[in-house]
């Protein structure tokens, strides 16, 4: 297994819609396992594999189920592997204060569905239901928009998200200024073994 490395914001594959996944087989298998490892390094409860520079409709989620009753006892969902994920139904409405991977540092208060039916395959193709509520479902609905290259900050209304932005920019601007320097030489790497 291998950690990934997390793009953040305002990386370009975070924008990118992610395309279909139709071969289950070794290779995919191993893609699962580095996002596990990567997803549980960082401490996340979700991880799309565009935030770790593979356009594909997957994500990992691992959702604690009684949070707020005590850090020892935190039970979890599990880890779940959620490939070409389709919401049958949503339910309700919830407001979450969520966070992301991919903008460090960065919380903001979402209005969700707090109710999901979602339909996907597993790692073997096979497909899968799931109803979901709560947080469970705030982070099915927080992945499952990062595959349409949509990030939690496109769901606050201009205002808030302006002012995000702007502290986000502040906080993080060696950061990503490392990242596109380390893209560009990728792109003219990449360039240069074509030509
Ligand atoms: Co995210």
């Amino acid at each position: 297994m291998a950690v990934l490395e997390v793009v953040t914001f305002p990386h370009p594959v975070l924008k990118q819609k992610c395309a279909a996944v139709t071969r289950f087989d070794a290779e995919l298998h191993q893609f699962l396992d580095d996002m596990a490892q990567t997803m549980q390094g960082a401490d996340g409860i979700g991880l799309a594999a565009n935030q770790v520079g593979v356009a594909q409709r997957v994500f990992l989620m691992d959702v604690p189920t009684n949070r707020g009753s005590g850090e020892k006892d935190v039970k979890t969902t599990g880890r779940i592997e959620v490939i070409n994920p389709k919401i049958v139904s949503l339910r309700g409405e919830m407001k979450y204060e969520e966070g992301c991977l991919s903008f460090p540092g960065m919380s903001e208060f979402v209005t969700r569905a707090a109710e999901v039916d979602l339909e996907y395959q597993d790692r073997t193709g096979a497909v899968q239901r799931l109803t979901a509520k709560g947080l469970v479902a705030v982070c099915i609905q927080h992945e499952l928009d990062h595959l349409d290259g949509i990030t939690f900050i496109d769901r606050l209304s201009p205002f808030k998200r302006k002012i995000a932005l702007r502290e986000y920019l502040r906080q993080n601007r060696e950061a990503i200024d490392d990242q596109a320097m380390r893209e560009k030489l990728r792109t003219r790497r990449a360039q240069r073994s074509v030509g």
